[in-house]
């Protein structure tokens, strides 16, 4: 983080992080899913979002409906816009972890050195990558949204796998394989894995 100038701290006053989550009953981490539109990373978090709720635990999710419409309505798809737009969600996932909240980011993130960008930010501690693979066929082929269909006929540019590559990441926390495996067992997978790092 830069030293910012004239700013009188007020951090060594605040509550520690560990007050918060005493109080929550729940370690704070940020489960950042990474994947190709389309490949089911909303709806995991949705899923992962309503598993931690019924248990008990403060989480909240942040993705391109809640970011891209409102702290970053001023971005687009270029290289230096989608690094813009990860590092503010990186920086919001850093607050809310520090607040003690279970954070749960939902974004393309293409490339390596974005996600490094996210990692650095948010510190290593806390950052828990997961790589919600499904193949660029089965993607367009669902087409949710018609974005690669328009993709394909040159209405949207810079489109992530069709215009702009997906960087796999090579070392995921966690990998879910969204085309080969049931919502059900995924969803159980992501689940299991997320409790064992935020139970107290
Ligand atoms: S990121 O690359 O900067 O991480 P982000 O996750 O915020 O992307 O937004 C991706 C979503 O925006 C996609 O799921 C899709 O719905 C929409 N979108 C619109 N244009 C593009 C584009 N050119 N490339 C990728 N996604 C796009």
């Amino acid at each position: 983080m830069n030293e910012p100038k004239n700013i009188h701290p007020v951090s060594d006053r605040m509550l520690p992080r560990e007050s918060r989550e005493t109080l929550l009953q729940q370690k704070a981490k940020v489960f950042w899913l990474t994947g190709l539109s389309g490949s089911g990373k909303s709806t995991l978090a949705i899923g992962l979002q309503n598993e931690l709720h019924n248990a008990g635990k403060l989480c909240y999710i942040l993705d391109g409906d809640n970011i891209r419409a409102g702290i970053n309505s001023n971005l687009g798809f270029s290289d230096a816009d989608r690094t813009e737009n990860i590092r503010r969600i990186a920086e919001v996932a850093r607050l809310f972890a520090d607040a003690g909240i279970i954070t749960i980011c939902s974004f393309v993130s293409p490339t390596l050195q974005i996600r490094e960008l996210a990692k650095n930010i948010i510190g290593q501690n806390d950052f828990r990558e997961i790589y919600v693979n499904a193949s660029l066929e089965s993607c367009e082929q669902r087409d949710v949204k018609g974005l690669y269909k328009k993709a394909r006929a040159g209405e949207i540019k810079d489109f992530t796998g069709i215009h702009q590559p997906f960087e796999a990441p090579p070392n995921p926390w966690l990998e879910i394989i969204t085309d080969k495996e049931t919502y059900e067992s995924s969803l159980k997978v992501l689940t299991q894995n997320v409790f064992k790092e935020i139970t107290i």
